[in-house]
């Protein structure tokens, strides 16, 4: 595993940093729940991004809030799965994985999408337990098979916290 700058960092901080040192106008969340992201990274007046697309089987109202006043926010509701074969390949700057947290579900999602990733592009992990424990142990697990130890993570609950984010460029 490699060492970023970062000691550590909130998930919606990280992906604000990410949308602005390399310019990402595209980007995808997959698992929204409560558009926690969404609204604060909207918030900021120097994010400018010209697609941002939400993912979640069961999209709840505070996304389709956010889509009113944001008309770069696409909405799609569905599995994963299922939606990944609405983007073309090699079209997106950043995505952020964050639905399903089973050891089949996560590493499905890094499978399916990461052609969606342009060159040069990055892909995050959410609720990356170190050490294989937490609550969702299959996280790790899968980010380990596919990634080997070729990847960055940063706790992002608190500075000693075992939970955070795997995050990798393509
Ligand atoms: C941990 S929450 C996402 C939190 C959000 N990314 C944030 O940072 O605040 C996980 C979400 O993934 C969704 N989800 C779980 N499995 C999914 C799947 N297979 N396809 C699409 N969405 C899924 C759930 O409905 C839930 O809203």
């Amino acid at each position: 595993m490699k060492k970023f700058d970062f000691f550590w960092m909130k998930r919606w901080s990280l992906i604000e940093f990410f949308i602005g040192a390399y310019k990402v106008k595209k980007f995808v969340e997959v698992g929204t729940f409560n558009a926690d992201i969404g609204k604060r990274i909207l918030k900021e007046k120097t994010i400018k991004l010209d697609f941002y697309l939400m993912i979640d089987k069961d999209i709840k109202k505070l996304c389709y809030d956010l889509q009113k006043d944001h008309p770069e926010v696409k909405i799609i509701k569905a599995l994963s799965s299922i939606a990944a074969n609405e983007l073309d390949d090699g079209s997106m700057d950043l995505i952020f994985i964050d639905g399903d947290h089973t050891y089949e579900g996560c590493k499905s999602d890094i499978v399916l999408y990461t052609p969606k990733l342009k060159k040069g592009g990055w892909m995050l992990i959410h609720d990356v337990h170190k050490g294989g424990g937490g609550a969702f142990p299959g996280v790790e697990r899968s980010v380990k098979e596919l990634w080997g130890d070729d990847y960055y993570f940063i706790p992002d609950e608190s500075p000693n916290s075992a939970r955070g984010i795997a995050f990798k460029q393509f």
